[in-house]
């Protein structure tokens, strides 16, 4: 297994789901710690373990395996009642939780009305973006305008309620507006504040314990969540979360320094999927879409929604190995193109005007007018999900993985050909 380093980063670099909670088990196996730098509720990650199936929202991937310490940063926006959720639903399928969850004291707490807001936005714009319903635009919304309630206010209970009703009167006002009722509101405000002193028992504080670990030379992983073209300010801008989830997020959302990250590994899939709005330009013909979406389980693991599908596209994975300053790549779901006689991948795009560009452009609207340059390559035609070593891959599948690390600009370290730990192939 190519070498870890202290500090590792592990991001998406397309429109979320490439499979990051599968690789982020794998390499937990190695790592001491293992810490989400942001987003919420509104990621899926789908872990295999045996026959097991477990899909992990907010608690990081790494707490499949024994022993490892898992921490939320400053980043997150936490949903405290489906934290807890989560949670216990580990303990009941006997996962050892006991000490090893942390929450760093300066994340956000998202709260019942982010939750109504999101959808009542969703229901009444002209443009929809998408969102997973989870309240994740409102909360940070909350965040960046100060009016934000974090981990550390549980601790002052005056402060506490004082903050929540200003924050709550605000936006109950205009649900009202909206013509939306907040009658339920209290019941579910009642839920998330009695689990407060419960959240507190779990707070830390989660740059210097990253930092004191790494100085003790153990070892971390940050785990984002959704990908680079979700970004809030390098994705497809709007139709993105309302995150930073790219690489450098990695620091400040956890509470460490840029320089303490020794490597950067991007996750993509051998294929491009989005769910949610907004543009996808290497979308494939409906009959293949439907096809492709059978054949790689491709429905959202938070929504259950089904995800656009098509080739993949280098145009997006070589900014986001620009965006990301990646060190190396996991490409996931290979084997999900066996049965493939010919692939495409999109290496440039033809403009509006009829230019051509390399470069993924920032004006959203022309990136869903632009047409993919493609290169055909020829399948492999044959199963790779039993594989374990990239030399008894098929040649043209190798050659595949080639042009994907020639065009995305860094070198591929894993590929994985199923949803099994036994499945991800370590490369060099
Ligand atoms: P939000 O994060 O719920 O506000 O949704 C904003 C956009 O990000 C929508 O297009 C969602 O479908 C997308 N999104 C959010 N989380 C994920 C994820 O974990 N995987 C894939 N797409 C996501």
């Amino acid at each position: 297994m190519p070498d870890q380093g202290l500090c590792t980063v592990i991001v998406g670099c397309q429109w979320g789901d490439e499979g990051k909670g599968k690789i982020v088990d794998v390499l937990a196996e190695n790592v001491d710690i293992v810490a989400r730098y942001q987003g919420g509720a509104n990621a899926g990650h789908t872990v295999h373990v045996g026959s097991a199936e477990f899909i992990l929202h907010q608690i990081p991937s790494g707490i499949l395996h024994e022993g490892k310490r898992c921490l939320l940063g400053n980043g997150v926006v936490l949903d405290v009642q489906q934290f807890f959720e989560e949670y216990d639903a580990l303990v009941a399928r006997g996962i050892d939780m006991e000490g090893r969850v942390g929450v760093s004291r300066r994340a956000q707490l998202l709260m019942p009305y982010h939750k109504m807001m999101d959808k009542a936005l969703e229901d009444s714009a002209a443009e929809k973006i998408g969102t997973t319903g989870r309240g994740i635009g409102p909360a940070y919304e909350d965040k960046a305008g100060r009016r934000g309630v974090r981990v550390a206010d549980l601790a002052n209970p005056g402060r506490l309620v004082q903050r929540i009703d200003a924050a709550k009167a605000r936006i109950c006002e205009r649900l009202n507006e909206m013509g939306v009722g907040t009658e339920e509101l209290d019941r579910a405000m009642d839920v998330t504040l009695a689990l407060g002193e419960r959240l507190l028992s779990l707070a830390t504080d989660v740059g210097p314990e990253i930092s004191a670990a790494l100085k003790a030379d153990r070892r971390v992983l940050l785990e984002g969540a959704q990908g680079t073209a979700l970004d809030l300010d390098h994705g497809t801008y709007p139709f993105v979360t309302s995150s930073n989830t790219t690489a450098a997020a990695a620091a400040t959302g956890t509470g460490i320094g840029p320089t303490s990250i020794d490597r950067v590994i991007g996750v993509v899939k051998a294929y491009t999927t989005r769910v949610g709005e907004g543009p996808l330009p290497s979308a494939f013909e409906p009959e293949m879409d439907a096809h492709i979406r059978e054949l790689g389980a491709e429905f959202g693991a938070t929504t259950g929604r089904p995800r656009r599908c098509g080739w993949f596209d280098s145009v997006l994975t070589r900014y986001a190995s620009q965006v990301n300053g990646l060190t190396g790549v996991a490409v996931t779901k290979l084997d999900v193109l066996d049965t493939l006689s010919e692939l495409q991948i999109a290496t440039a795009y033809r403009m509006p005007d009829g230019s051509v560009t390399e470069r993924f452009p920032a004006d959203t609207w022309s990136l869903s007018a632009v047409e993919p340059v493609y290169e055909t390559m020829p399948g492999w035609e044959s199963p790779t999900g039993h594989v374990r070593k990239l030399e008894d891959l098929p040649k043209n599948a190798r050659a595949y993985l080639d042009r994907i690390e020639e065009l995305t600009n860094a070198p591929v370290d894993w590929v994985s050909v199923g949803s099994k730990r036994s499945q991800i192939i370590p490369v060099g």
